[in-house]
């Protein structure tokens, strides 16, 4: 999904500027550095240590040092330590824990015992991961530490259970094994902390620092329904849209509701507003702030003008429809909340950004815009290949004098263009149904089956071109069958612009990362 591809840039482009002029100052550092003659015997030393490998120009590795740092300062009085290890001065250290990118971070529990760390690279995380690995899987709570254990982290989801309910006991041990990384467990059997609660046992009874504080299972005790209650109780009912949690949001397959706002007051105070309406509409919808002084080109994806916020739009992630509300009206919980309900009811039509229609087709390659992409690409029985291409890639201009050839191909023999279409759209200008990686993008739809387009992964010769589409193609036209055969030899392989890979981690050499973040960009 485009869209999606673009934001994820757009918010790590962020999130590197932001970050780009870390600390280097040497102020008095929490974090121990090790090298081959002191790792072992440090791990050996520390029940539990994250460990983070790293290159000092890796730029991920710089955006992440304030944080770890950060994290390793509030570790300390728990006696946790976060250690770092440079690969460029440590290569063989850093071969034998296999580290192939930076920055990896890793969980030691003596030099034998390696985990990967799976939490995001906030300091806020860190901490929080930290603390539950340095915890059984099951806190015991009594009525001297309850009150306190309720806040020890964002989330914190407590079981009681009635000392001879085995069953009760082994479920909730076992699904709280299995989510120990991602949320804090405690239980106990004490009835009268549960009367304290208002409950009766067995009960599970989930803690957060927000929203309406707290919430009761009151479901069948099963690892996964406990699981999806768990996922829906801890999701913020007004949450914020960031780098941590934006794939979250995108991955959830129910619609996404953006209210973009350039301070963090207006934030507040709009997600206020809107907590209602999210509360009707919880599992239907995710509503969620996003910070406009930073992520507002995200906007334009959207549909809205970029420059006038504050904003509101759904996306329905599954289909990639977009919904901007009218800009010149005032958002409010409102009139916004019966827009909301009207999107979820099918009552709106989704917003499609397309050029308008070319009145005439100059030269043989078809240009297709959103508006006529139904007609020229879906609704007709001809053989479409069509090209997604953006104005700024390279590949695709280097492309087109060969494209136009093809195109030719067809487009001059009238029995041949009443079969084949060449065509090439602005994935850019236009919205478009198709999921598309990167550009250019070629696809074949073939007549009788446009809803199983074939993507073209060849060189891009003129030649090869035209085999695809007589061999993919319904009609199996053969472009060259009536004219000399050109034989036409220019592989180039490696044409395709990788936009989609979202590269948290930095490959090892150097000059390859500084390339993939230009490609970024
Ligand atoms: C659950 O079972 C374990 C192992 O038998 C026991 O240690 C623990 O106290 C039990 N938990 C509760 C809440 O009864």
């Amino acid at each position: 999904m485009r869209q999606f591809v673009s934001f994820a840039l757009t918010l790590l482009a962020a999130s590197t500027v932001t970050s780009a002029s870390d600390a280097k100052g040497d102020t008095v550092s929490d974090v121990v550095s090790l090298t081959k003659d002191t790792f072992e015997d440090f791990m050996k030393e520390h029940d539990l240590v994250l460990a983070e490998f790293f290159a000092p120009w890796c730029g991920h590795c710089k955006a992440l040092a304030p944080k770890y740092e950060e994290a390793a300062t509030e570790l300390k009085s728990k006696n946790i330590p976060l250690v770092k290890v440079d690969c460029t001065a440590e290569e063989e250290l850093c071969r034998d824990y296999r580290i192939e990118g930076y920055p990896t971070l890793k969980i030691f529990r003596g030099p034998d015992s390696v985990k990967p760390y799976l939490g995001a690279r906030q300091s806020e995380a860190l901490v929080s991961y930290m603390v539950k690995q340095s915890l059984p899987a099951v806190s015991t709570v009594n009525p001297e530490n309850l009150e306190e254990f309720k806040t020890m982290d964002k989330i914190v989801i407590i079981g009681y259970i009635s000392s001879d309910d085995k069953a009760a006991n082994e479920t909730f041990t076992s699904f709280a094994e299995s989510q120990r990384d991602n949320y804090l467990f405690a239980a106990t059997n004490d009835p009268a902390l549960a009367k304290a609660e208002d409950i009766s046992q067995p009960s599970i009874v989930l803690y957060k620092d927000f929203d309406e504080k707290k919430a009761v299972y009151d479901g069948e005790l099963d690892k996964d329904a406990i699981l999806g209650w768990v996922k829906t109780a801890s999701t913020p009912l007004v949450g914020e849209i960031d780098p941590e949690t934006y794939s979250e949001y995108i991955t959830a397959s129910i619609p996404l509701a953006y209210i973009f706002a350039e301070t963090k007051e207006e934030r507040e105070k709009l997600a206020e507003e809107f907590r209602p309406i999210a509360e009707k509409h919880r599992g239907a919808i995710n509503i969620a702030t996003i910070d406009a002084s930073i992520f507002g080109p995200h906007a334009g994806n959207l549909n809205l003008d970029p420059q006038n916020f504050p904003a509101f739009a759904i996306q329905e992630t599954t289909r990639n429809a977009k919904y901007p509300y009218d800009q010149s009206k005032e958002i409010n919980a409102e009139d916004v909340g019966q827009f909301i309900e009207d999107v979820l009811n099918g009552k709106v039509e989704p917003s499609i950004k397309s050029e308008p229609i070319p009145e005439t087709q100059e030269g043989p390659v078809t240009v297709v815009v959103a508006h006529s992409y139904k007609e020229l690409v879906i609704d007709n029985d001809k053989d479409v290949l069509l090209e997604f291409y953006a104005p700024w890639c390279g590949h695709c201009k280097a492309l087109a004098p060969k494209y136009e050839e093809l195109a030719s191909l067809y487009a001059d023999v009238p029995a041949l263009a009443s079969k084949v279409t060449v065509a090439k759209i602005d994935a850019t200008t236009n919205d478009v149904p198709d999921s598309i990686q990167g550009f250019p993008t070629i696809k074949l739809f073939p007549a009788g089956s446009k809803d199983s387009p074939v993507e073209y992964s060849g060189p891009r010769s003129v030649e090869d071109l035209a085999n695809f589409v007589k061999e993919q193609g319904t009609h199996k036209v053969d472009a060259f069958a009536a004219g000399d055969e050109k034989a036409e030899e220019e592989a180039d392989a490696t044409l395709t612009v990788s936009i989609s890979s979202k590269a948290t981690s930095e490959s090892a050499a150097p000059t390859e990362s500084e390339k993939a973040d230009h490609d970024e960009l």
